[in-house]
Parts: C-alpha cells; structure tokens; sequence
C-alpha cells in the first residue's frame, strides 16, 4: 500500500517535471519565433490605417477586374496639374494597368476651397483615395501604409503593385514586359539602397533623430520614387507595421518591415547590368528610356511632353 502510493507520488512528479520543462522549451521557441515585441498601443495608432477614415475612395475598381498591375501614386491634394499629367501619360498607356491617387487632408481642412476641387476631380475621374490625415512630408509613411492597406483590402486580386511618386517618368511597357517574367509571391524590385545610414544632421531634409531610430544602418531597401511589389506583400507588410516604429522615410520603413517578414528586396538589372530603376534625373532620350522602367525628375509639362514623344516612338527603337 505504501509502496503504491510512493509509486505514485514519482509518477507523479515525473510528469509534472516534464511538463515544466515542455513548457518552457515550448515558451522559449515560441517567443524566439515570434521574433520582434509588437509596438505600444499608442505607437502603433498613429501609422496604422485603421485610426484614420476614408473622406475618398475607390473600393470597386477591382472588384469586377483584376489588373495585372496597380499603380498607386502618393500626390498632395493640391497637385491636380500632376495628376492630370499622369492620367493623360503612362497611367493610361496600358490595358490591365490601373492607376490610382492617394491624397490625406490640406492643410486648409476639410471645409476649404481645395478640398471641394478635390471631391469634384475625383466624380469626374473616380480615381483619388483620401484619408483625412494631414498631407505632408513628415506623414508620407502613414500614407505609404494607407497605400498597402488599401490594396490589401481592395485589389488583391491584381498581380503586382507599384508604389510611384507622380514626377517620375514610367515606362510601363517595359515593365509589364520584364514583370510577366518574375515571381508572384514575396517578390518586391526597384532601386536596391543596401548600406543607407541615418542622418544625423538636424539640417538634413532626411534627418532622423538618434531617439527615434537608434541603429546605425538601415536593413536593404529600395528607394521610394518607385518600387514594384508582388500584392501579397501588401498585407504583409501591413502586418509588419505592428512590430515597426514610425520613421517618416517612408521608404526605409518599408525596408524594416520587410526585415520582420524576411523578405529581401532585389535589384533590377538589364543584360548590360544597367539600373532600371534609375533615380537620377536623366534628360529624356526615347530609346535610352526604352530600356528603363524609370526615370526621375519630371514635373507635368515635361512628362507630357516627352510621353508625346515616347508613346509613338518607343517600339522603333
Ligand atoms: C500627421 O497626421 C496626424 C493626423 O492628422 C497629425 O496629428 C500629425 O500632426 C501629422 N504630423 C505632422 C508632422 O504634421
């Protein structure tokens, strides 16, 4: 009888012994895994969509097609002349391409004369996305990530996005080409930055507080004049954001989101090792610019202009 119950008594310790340990094997592994803690409720409120309304949107345009590619363009409510300038250029070039505008509030309200143009434009166009948050250069990641949310929510059903400042010259035939060619999934391309640094110049128009960001470097990131994404990494980027403090270079943020996911970005080479994403400005040249996908500096005249151009000459050459 004693001897049963002294039985028992180690049985029973056995058991519990190795379910402490399960238990912490099992805790260890899984907070490893888990990787990075998730930001404070109050940080993260302030980059997440959801803390914002739409005063815009769009939420059918992809519901009874599904573009191979979306083009999402981040403009001020103010720049109607760029929009104008894209709609009638390579926002429009291509079948299966859509092109959308992504605006947050003016700084002179929701009541002000911009704001009516504004809404106007967008019955006449149906193309302009807004969220009422203040539109302005220290909050463009918070749109980037109204961008990704966006697409997350309303057009995933499109093959590739692309994220493209409205002063770029896009040569979306290439693109098109050279995308029908690359991965599905995980997949994000432009002009590859591997060993940014802070700055730490308060004078620096790229100024980033030690505060705010205190790692020397910055994980690999292409840079924000345009950068093309396969749609799944909308969400998961989205995702990630959790886990991301704000910075307002919206570029590398995405870069440290990426991080979080494990997803390298990747250069876009042509057979000549040429950048195709190029971020200088380039004067125009019709059939250097047919091998590229883009190029920079292009306020709306000049991107008209040279679209004239491009858009009948670029298959001959
Ligand atoms: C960014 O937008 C939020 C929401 O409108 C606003 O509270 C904040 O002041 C803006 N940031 C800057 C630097 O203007």
């Amino acid at each position: 009888m004693r001897k049963t119950l002294l039985w028992n008594w180690t049985k029973f310790l056995g058991v519990v012994t190795v379910l402490t340990v399960s238990a912490h094997v099992f805790l260890s592994l899984s907070k490893h895994s888990a990787g990075p803690d998730p930001l404070p409720e109050e940080e993260y409120r302030l980059i997440s969509p959801l803390t914002y309304q739409y005063l815009l949107n769009q939420p059918d345009v992809c519901r009874d097609r599904s573009p191979f590619l979306v083009l999402l363009v981040p403009v001020a409510p103010q720049e109607a002349a760029a929009r104008d300038a894209v709609r009638r250029s390579w926002g429009s070039a291509a079948r299966d391409v859509l092109t959308l505008f992504y605006a947050g509030l003016p700084p002179s309200g929701p009541q002000s004369r911009l704001q009516r143009a504004l809404v106007e434009e967008s019955k006449l166009h149906a193309d302009i996305i807004q969220m009422n948050f203040m539109d302005n250069y220290q909050n463009l990641t918070i749109k980037t990530m109204m961008m990704m949310k966006w697409t997350a929510t309303y057009c995933s059903s499109a093959s590739y996005a692309m994220k493209v400042d409205a002063d770029i010259f896009v040569n979306v035939y290439y693109l098109i080409q050279r995308l029908r060619s690359s991965p599905r999934l995980g997949f994000i391309t432009g002009s590859l930055i591997r060993d940014g640094t802070p700055r730490r110049d308060p004078q620096s128009k790229w100024y980033l507080a030690e505060e705010q960001y205190p790692e020397s470097s910055f994980p690999p990131y292409v840079s924000g004049a345009g950068y093309v994404f396969s749609t799944d990494l909308a969400s998961r980027i989205s995702w990630a954001s959790r886990f991301v403090r704000m910075i307002h270079l919206e570029d590398a943020y995405v870069g440290l989101c990426l991080r979080v996911l494990g997803v390298r970005p990747v250069y876009s080479y042509d057979l000549f090792l040429r950048n195709l994403f190029e971020i200088q400005n380039l004067a125009y040249d019709r059939c250097s610019f047919a091998r590229l996908v883009i190029a920079n500096g292009f306020p709306p005249r000049e991107l008209l202009h040279a679209w004239q151009d491009f858009a009948k000459g670029h298959a001959s050459c």
